[in-house]
């Protein structure tokens, strides 16, 4: 099978998608398939004419790519791809549309205000309605990107025009305090519970990669009856949006109880990832839940 691994493009989470991109494209080559790599630039439709791939495993992280649009274009050329479609995609990328989804679904996820025009009048609301603090988000980045924890009232006002400014769309959203956990779904299952602890005050674009300032638990200590709990919600959360053969859960268990914050449909797969990090849990190496998520794609297709 002749497969091409995209990676890269033009987002801000360009550099972790090329090791991810790297680190796939290796385990397939180990795994006896015949490889492409490429780097996504706007010329990205010709090469994939050229190489013509039986399918596409895009490695693409935020957007372009992880958000609908790269998807959009491999069904116009008719090629298989990896991953979640257009539609699952485009909901899981914006987080304002996901919450909607998870409250209709019965997906547990902390409460959530998206302001409107007047912040002032906003900035006096809200904490009544979420108590504090509370946690203000862009709607459609990744990476803690933006995430910004509000402990003050008097600092909210200033929060909201900031983000607004730099990112557009935003929410606020009730700070839950618990522990920050992870739970990867493969095909139809969801991998064990994979527990962070950041050495920082949260799990921030510094805390994710740099090596030793986030502990990785895993299996997360929780209780079988938490555990299972949890990777129901994962299940939950990845099927209400429509998400196909793989994705990764984020959320915050508080009391046992898991709080969805979003779902990543093409998460991070460098050597330490979360998602492998989980699988090695279940005694599964890198290239064995790699090819996994291909050959669930590729039956999916029927080209397996
Ligand atoms: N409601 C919340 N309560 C407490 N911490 C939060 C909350 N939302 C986000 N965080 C912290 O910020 C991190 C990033 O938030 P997340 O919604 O997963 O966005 P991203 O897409 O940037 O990863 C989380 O892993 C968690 O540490
Ligand atoms: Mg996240």
């Amino acid at each position: 099978m002749k497969v091409c691994v995209v990676y890269g493009g033009w987002s801000r989470e360009r550099e972790v998608s090329i090791r991810s991109g790297k680190n796939v494209a290796s385990a397939l080559r180990r795994l006896g398939y015949e490889v492409y790599e490429v780097d996504m630039q706007r010329d990205i439709a010709l090469k994939l004419h050229e190489i013509n791939p039986d399918i596409v495993f895009p490695l693409l992280h935020g957007r372009p790519g992880e958000d609908g649009t790269f998807q959009g274009m491999l069904e116009i050329m008719g090629i298989p791809y990896v991953g979640s479609g257009v539609l699952a995609s485009a909901l899981a990328m914006d987080k304002i549309y996901s919450k909607k989804i998870f409250l209709a679904s019965g997906v547990n996820t902390p409460s959530h205000v998206v302001p409107g025009p007047d912040l002032m009048k906003e900035a006096e609301e809200i904490p009544k309605r979420l108590g504090m603090p509370v946690v203000v988000k862009p709607a459609c980045e990744g990476s803690s990107i933006g995430v910004k924890i509000v402990k003050t009232p008097e600092e909210l006002y200033p929060a909201m025009v900031e983000t607004r400014r730099n990112f557009g769309r935003f929410y606020v959203e009730e700070y839950i305090q618990g522990m920050t956990a992870t739970v990867a779904v493969v095909g139809s299952r969801a991998l064990p519970v994979l527990e962070l602890v950041p050495k920082r005050e949260f799990y921030d674009y510094e805390a994710k990669y740099t090596k030793g300032l986030t502990e990785f638990i895993v299996p997360a200590r929780l209780s079988p009856e938490e555990t299972r709990r949890a990777q129901e919600m994962a299940l939950l959360a990845h099927n209400s949006l429509g998400c196909q053969d793989f994705s990764r859960v984020d959320m915050i268990i508080r009391l046992g109880e898991p709080y969805v914050l979003e779902v990543n449909t093409i998460p991070g797969m460098t050597d330490l990832s979360d998602l492998p990090a989980e699988a090695k849990a279940e005694g599964k190496s890198y290239d064995e839940i790699v090819d996994e998520i291909l050959k669930t794609a590729a039956r999916r297709w029927g080209i397996l």
